[in-house]
């Protein structure tokens, strides 16, 4: 069914079903940049004309005269409702309870910095509850720089990392099953086969099964690679003496020079540390050793954690698609309707999460060091191979997306304004980027224009966003508002910071 509304001075088609809109970026009839002023030809309901404008008191003193303002009609609750659900937005479904000792073990790993080379830097420290489990900064700034949030600095180039570090809000539901901006890390829900960087963890009979064995989710996956990668927590060989995990020849030996800082080695009796001794033991009761203690059992206490902590899925939209009217504003309940509707962002963002989980193009501007030192960052087709991906994204989810700025996989946007005003016009925003307005001082130098680059990527967009979206400025502000819609309010408040780590190191910073 597709009604009409009136929305500023032009009728748009609004979806109350699924019939017609978004339906997929493939289907090119579905352009917003050429939203029909006709009903479709298969619509049956016949153009109406707009409602008359309201009957004004006789004004002894008029204004100049300029067209009566188009008068908002009040948002179908049940049309709205249905049009959500019919995009699949609805209660977050959680994976099951771990034992508290497990999560235990992962708070304490989640903060300690014993888990970087030079025992500087933690997962804490680019995922910071104080800061929307992100770190506030467009791009993450790895070991070696000094600070935390939006303070943190870099003191050379190389410390600065590829891409924006995602908010862990989602983590814990139930089918983030591919995790990372370019979908690198995902498991199969069906056979727990997983496909990662790491050819020995992969597959339905992984080369390893001693590390891959305990990785029973893709956020267990995910944990096993900060740890190796050298710009975020490894180190390079040559920096830091104590740092013996830079020069490890590859990722399994990093994991194993780990463990032996954990818990130590001839079985638990050379180095470690006495007080993760005992909370591996708490966690993993049925490991016989310490040395039958993989990487891939801490890595699943840090999923664990993440998935127990991070999990605030109670917003007002929820109450709202429970059936409370009231839980949204009309301004949110109008910004639904063009989400699930002539906005076309349900063709992406859809379900619990508000993300397909999908790779897409949406051409945001790049950049940073890009990856492989390219600057440039060519997302999925650099994940996959496969080049139909060229500069396509993971969908991220939109839950609590208000407290997780910057925005997009380099963190070119710091409002979710100019992430809307961008779908706007994704050509004009793209080619226009200006550093000055968008990014801190700090991080203006690392945007450098590339007009070859910036047609490539604006080649990559899918037929729903080349022309760009015809949204009125009052209905940015009411997709915004839509998406402020989408804060659990617990999740304003950050969550418990241990006071202290097992191997000692410094929390606070
Ligand atoms: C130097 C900053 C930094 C550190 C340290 C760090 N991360 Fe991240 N994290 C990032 C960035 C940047 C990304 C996105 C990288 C990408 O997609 O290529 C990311 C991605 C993730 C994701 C994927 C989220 C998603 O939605 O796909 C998870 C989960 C995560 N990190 C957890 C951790 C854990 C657990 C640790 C510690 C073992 C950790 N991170 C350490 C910066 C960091
Ligand atoms: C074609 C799929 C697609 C459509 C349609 C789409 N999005 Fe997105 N959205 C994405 C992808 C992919 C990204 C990340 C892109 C990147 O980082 O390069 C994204 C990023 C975002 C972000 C930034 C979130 C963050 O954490 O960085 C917001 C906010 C957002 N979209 C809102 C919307 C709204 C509102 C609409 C409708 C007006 C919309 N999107 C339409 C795919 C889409």
């Amino acid at each position: 069914m597709v009604r009409q509304v009136l929305l500023g001075s032009t009728f748009v088609a609004l979806c109350a079903g699924v019939t017609g809109c978004g339906g997929g970026s493939g289907r090119g009839g579905a352009l917003v940049g050429e939203a029909p002023q006709q009903p479709a030809p298969s619509t049956p309901a016949p153009p109406q004309e707009p409602p008359p404008p309201e009957p004004q008191p006789p004004d002894p003193n008029p204004p100049e005269p300029h067209p009566p303002g188009p008068t908002e009609p009040p948002v179908d609750d049940a049309a709205l409702r249905a049009s959500l659900r019919q995009a699949g937005v609805g209660p977050v479904i959680l994976r099951p309870a771990e034992p508290a000792a497990l999560i235990t073990l992962g708070e304490a790993l989640f903060f300690d910095k014993i888990l970087s080379g030079p025992r500087t830097i933690s997962c804490a420290t680019c995922h910071h509850p104080q800061v929307g489990t992100g770190d506030a900064l467009p791009l993450s700034l790895g070991q070696g720089a000094s600070g935390l949030g939006a303070a943190r600095r870099a003191s050379r180039p190389e410390q600065v990392i590829a891409r924006n570090s995602p908010p862990l809000f989602h983590v814990g539901a139930a089918d983030m099953d591919v995790l990372f901006w370019d979908g690198r890390v995902s498991r199969d829900p069906r056979t727990g086969a997983l496909t990662t960087p790491e050819p020995a963890l992969n597959g339905p009979t992984p080369a390893r099964p001693d590390l891959a064995a305990p990785l029973t989710s893709a956020l267990a996956a995910q944990a096993m690679f900060p740890v190796t990668s050298p710009e975020e927590m490894r180190g390079r060989p040559g920096e830091d003496p104590t740092n013996e995990l830079a020069d490890a020849p590859d990722n399994v030996a990093v994991w194993a020079r780990l463990m032996a800082r954990l818990v130590g080695t001839h079985d638990g009796t050379v180095g470690g540390v006495e007080e993760y001794r005992r909370l591996f033991r708490a966690a993993y009761p049925d490991v016989p050793t310490y040395d039958a203690l993989t990487f891939g059992h801490a890595a699943r206490a840090l999923a664990a954690y993440q998935a127990a902590t991070f999990n605030f899925f109670d917003a007002p939209l929820d109450r709202y698609l429970a059936g409370d009217d009231g839980a949204l504003s009309p301004a949110a309940k109008r910004g639904g309707a063009l989400f699930a509707g002539a906005g076309q962002c349900t063709v992406c963002h859809t379900g619990p999460l508000l993300t397909d989980r999908q790779l897409h193009s949406i051409a945001a501007p790049q950049l940073g060091p890009g990856v492989g030192g390219e600057r440039d960052d060519r997302g999925g087709a650099l994940s996959t191979g496969d080049r139909r991906l060229d500069y396509h994204f993971m969908t991220p989810s939109l839950r609590n997306v208000e407290l997780t700025a910057p925005f997009t996989h380099a963190g070119a946007y710091a409002t979710l304004t100019d992430v809307v005003e961008h779908y706007r016009d994704p050509t004009g925003a793209l080619l226009g980027y200006d550093p000055e307005r968008h990014l801190p001082p700090e991080f203006r130098h690392l945007y450098a224009r590339d007009p070859t680059l910036d047609q490539a990527r604006l080649a990559s967009l899918p037929p729903p966003l080349r022309h760009g979206l015809p949204l009125e400025p009052s209905q940015v502000r009411e997709l915004v508002e839509f998406m402020l819609a989408l804060t659990d309010p617990r999740a304003r408040t950050p969550v418990r910071v241990p006071a202290s780590v097992p191997s000692g190191l410094p929390v606070a910073d």
